[in-house]
């Protein structure tokens, strides 16, 4: 295993720490998220941890706690969730994030926000002065008018790029589309620009996370800690 994926790894069962029996969790997607599902899995099968549900951010993850055997439900069986433990893409000084590179997005932020706590699991990669500056921010939007959407992006200004493998676009798990909007210098008002892109018809959500997480635990080479909001 390379030392990044030590770090993931470790991040993830730090996090996997405060998961308690009885608890309606959010599982997130990624691969440092993927840790934190095989952990709970274990615990699970093992016994260590009874009586949990888990809401998945995305049907990848859905799998992957399902291989485990995690009883699994939606949101809309369980609304208010105790933990949420997921990856990020970004970390700014304030605990802001960037999120979405996994394409998981909008639900991610759903469960996020229904969460009682989020818990933010990276490798100190990710720690950045100004968000947009190391990810591009991801854009969730719908098929419909994506040249109309990738124009109306342009003018942020931005660079924006529709995520695409060999000229197929990505698909989202919600049927949509996501372009990838590069900032030349990072992004310079988050709290603007997330309420520019909300308030825009056919953008569905984005990647800034903004007073979201009230916790982001570091797997660095000097060990681990805890940031709290
Ligand atoms: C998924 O949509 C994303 O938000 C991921 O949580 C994020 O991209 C971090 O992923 P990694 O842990 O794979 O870097």
């Amino acid at each position: 295993m390379s030392k990044q994926e030590q770090l993931k790894k470790e991040t993830a069962e730090k996090a996997v720490e405060q998961v308690k029996s009885g608890m309606i969790l959010g599982l997130g997607t990624g691969s440092t998220t993927s840790y934190a599902v095989k952990k709970i899995g274990e615990l699970w099968q093992a016994g260590q941890l009874t009586d949990i549900i888990g809401i998945p951010t995305s049907e990848r993850t859905a799998k992957l706690a399902g291989q485990y055997g995690i009883p699994l439900a939606s949101l809309n069986d369980h609304p208010n969730i105790d933990l949420t433990i997921d990856g990020a893409d970004e970390v700014d000084p304030q605990l802001n994030l960037v999120k979405g590179l996994g394409g998981a997005l909008l639900r991610e932020k759903i469960i996020a926000t229904a969460s009682r706590k989020f818990i933010a699991i990276v490798d100190e990669s990710k720690l950045v002065d100004r968000l947009g500056t190391l990810a591009p921010l991801p854009v969730e939007v719908t098929q419909f008018a994506v040249q109309a959407h990738r124009y109306w992006l342009e003018q942020l200004p931005c660079r924006p790029v529709l995520r695409s493998t060999n000229d197929v676009p990505y698909v989202t798990d919600n049927g949509n589309y996501i372009i990838d909007c590069h900032f030349l210098n990072g992004i310079e008002d988050a709290t603007k620009l997330s309420m520019r892109l909300h308030h825009h018809p056919g953008i569905l959500d984005h990647g800034l996370f903004l007073n979201i997480a009230s916790e982001v635990v570091v797997a660095g080479q000097s060990g681990i800690r805890s940031l709290m909001r």
